[in-house]
Order: structure tokens, then C-alpha cells, then sequence
């Protein structure tokens, strides 16, 4: 019986990333093209990235709820729906975007290059939203100086909490991925005193070590996004990178997580952004405003090798 192969949603983290979320043109060549290109995108990569194994280049090719009934009709994903704004204390936006494109390397000049060939394959039939460039700052630092990504799954769990399973037959290797693109006040987050600073994301800031719980407090970032089920902590797996433009004084976070279902970031951020109870928010959002929010879901690889320009794949329904 054949096995699903996933896309890397779940690769080792990088030093370089593009970020690109486009939306589609109503232009009719534009399911056509971008059809052809989901089942290059495997041979684009190999073209690429041969030169230099090494460099590790990947990427993630995610789809938009419309997006997905335009170019691949029923079945769907069965939690695929909008990015759901939420009006919390801070306010979380529901921003367009109908392919997502995480382009991960070790360098950006793969990343880039791969972003080139694909905007010559799907450039006029698209509409870019976003284009963030992401680094790795220092020793896997965002701007705001905390190092980012000690708590994610790796290996086996990475992919527990990642990868679509049973609960979604038809769609079992897939990922739904949630970015949004945050911008700091850094001016006002370096007047903060470390310890208080500490507090906020509930780790120590130059060794990483994670507070003892009974100097946590209730609204320290990591708190508020440790969720469970029954007892079972649920968790994502994120790829965040920092970007930014001194000139324009722009310094940022790109956030970005997969999970196997939607639900477990969505409650994470109402946790975030209405507090856990009300009111009892993240300080991190004092300092740091979301001005973009999408949601996708990235099928499995074997799923975008089977699409054809003309035609959709049938249900995987029967693969296990
Ligand atoms: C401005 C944006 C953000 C920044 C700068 C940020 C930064 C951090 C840092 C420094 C940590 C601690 C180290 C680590 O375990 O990675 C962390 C942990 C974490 N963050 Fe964020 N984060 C951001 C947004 C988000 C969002 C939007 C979510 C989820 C919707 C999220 C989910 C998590 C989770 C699940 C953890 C691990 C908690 C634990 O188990 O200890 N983060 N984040």
C-alpha cells in the first residue's frame, strides 16, 4: 500500500527563511498554473537544493481555506476555515493570504532562488500579501534577546503534533500552519527591566533556563500557551524567526506554527490575547502588535505530486 509522505513541517529550524503569502488573481489561467506548480514543487526543490545538500533548503506549501475550494474543490480538509480575529485585550487581525510558501535553508541564497523560480512560475497570476525575510539572530534569539524555539517537539513528537493522522482519513500527512507577522516596540521593551522582562516570557534571558513555577507568574507567555486535553499537554511546533529594517526601525517576529489541528494554536492565542481567565493576558503583546494573521493547511507531499494543471487528486481516503 502506498505511504503519505508529509511536506518538512516539522524540518530542523534554519538560519534563513522566506516567508511569502500571496492571494489569487480571479484571472482563469491562475488554478491552472498554480496546480502545475504544486506538483513541480518536488523536482523545483531537488533543482535547487542539490547543489547544496547541505544547506538543507525545504519548503512548505500551504493553502487558504478559499483557495482551496477554488483549486481543489471536495474533498477538504475537514478544520480548515479562516483565520478568526479575536478581539481580546490586544487584538489579533485575520489577514488575506491563499498560499503560503515557508521556504526554509541555512542560507538565503537558496531561499531565494527558490522564491524567484516560483514567482516566475505563478507571479502574474498571484497578489503578494507578505514578504518577510527571516534571520537567526545570535544564539537562536528573537529581538526581543530570549532565545526562541528551546521548548518545540523534535523527532517523534515533532510529528505527533504536527501531522494530520486518523481523525481526518482523506487528509492524514497534512498540517495546518498559523503566521502571523508581529512588530516590537523595542524602544519601550529595552526600558523594561530584565527580571520583569523574565516574568513576561517565564525564562531566564541569557541562560534560557525556565523559571521554577512558583515564581511564574499567571500571565508569563510560556504559562499561557501550555495547554491540555485531558491531562495530555498539547503541543506545536514553531519556526519564529526575527526580521526587520533598522532604517524604518522595524524589528520583528515572524511567527509561525504547525500543528495537527488548528484548535490547539487558536486556544494558545485567545490564552495570548483575551487572557487565561479574561484579562489575565500576555504582557509579550504590550510590546509587540500582530499585523497579520492566516491560516493554511499544508497537505501532505504526496498529495501536491498527484495534482495534475487540469485536475485535482482524487480522496487518499483509501491510503494508510
Ligand atoms: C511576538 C511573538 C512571539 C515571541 C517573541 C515568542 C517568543 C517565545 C519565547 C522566547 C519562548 C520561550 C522559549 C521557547 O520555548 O521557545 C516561547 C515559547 C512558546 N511560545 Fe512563543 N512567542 C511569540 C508568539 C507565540 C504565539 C503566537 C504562540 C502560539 C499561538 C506561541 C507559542 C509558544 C509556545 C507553545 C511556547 C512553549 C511554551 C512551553 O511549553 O514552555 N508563541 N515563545
Amino acid at each position: 500500500m502506498p505511504s503519505i509522505i508529509s511536506q518538512p513541517v516539522a524540518a530542523r529550524l534554519t538560519h534563513s527563511a522566506i516567508f511569502l503569502v500571496v492571494t489569487l488573481k480571479p484571472d482563469p489561467r491562475c488554478n491552472q498554473s498554480v496546480r502545475a506548480l504544486c506538483a513541480d514543487m518536488a523536482s523545483l526543490l531537488r533543482a535547487i537544493g542539490f547543489r547544496h545538500p547541505e544547506r538543507r533548503l525545504s519548503c512548505v506549501m500551504g493553502f487558504g481555506s478559499e483557495a482551496w475550494d477554488r483549486l481543489f474543490g471536495s474533498p477538504r480538509p475537514a478544520a480548515l476555515h479562516a483565520f478568526r480575529e479575536i478581539e481580546g485585550v490586544h487584538h489579533a487581525v485575520s489577514t488575506p493570504g491563499d498560499l503560503l510558501f515557508h521556504i526554509r535553508a541555512t542560507a538565503m541564497d537558496l531561499c531565494f532562488e527558490l522564491a524567484t523560480q516560483i514567482m516566475s512560475r505563478i507571479g502574474d497570476v498571484v497578489t503578494v500579501m507578505d514578504e518577510t525575510h527571516g534571520f537567526k539572530y545570535f544564539d537562536e534569539r528573537d529581538l526581543l534577546g530570549f532565545v526562541d524555539g528551546t521548548e518545540n517537539p523534535v523527532d517523534q513528537d515533532a510529528l505527533d503534533a504536527t501531522v494530520v493522522g486518523d481523525e481526518d482519513q482523506d487528509f492524514a500527512g497534512g498540517s495546518y500552519v498559523v503566521v502571523q507577522k508581529y512588530l516590537h516596540d523595542l524602544k519601550a521593551w529595552n526600558t523594561v527591566p530584565i527580571e520583569r522582562q523574565e516574568a513576561i516570557i517565564g525564562r531566564k534571558k541569557l541562560s534560557d533556563i525556565e523559571l521554577e513555577d512558583a515564581v511564574k507568574t499567571s500571565y508569563a507567555h510560556n504559562v499561557l500557551t501550555s495547554i491540555e486535553e485531558n491531562g495530555t499537554q498539547l503541543t506545536i511546533v514553531r519556526d519564529n524567526m526575527p526580521f526587520g529594517e533598522v532604517g524604518k526601525g522595524e524589528y520583528g517576529t515572524y511567527f509561525i506554527g504547525y500543528a495537527r489541528s488548528p484548535a490547539r494554536i487558536e486556544q494558545m492565542l485567545t490564552n495570548m490575547f483575551v487572557g487565561k481567565p479574561p484579562g489575565n493576558y500576555d504582557r509579550l503583546l504590550d510590546f509587540s502588535k500582530a499585523v497579520t494573521g492566516t491560516l493554511f493547511f499544508a497537505p501532505s507531499a504526496t498529495f501536491l505530486a498527484d495534482v495534475s494543471a487540469e485536475n485535482a487528486p482524487a480522496s487518499q481516503a483509501v491510503v494508510r
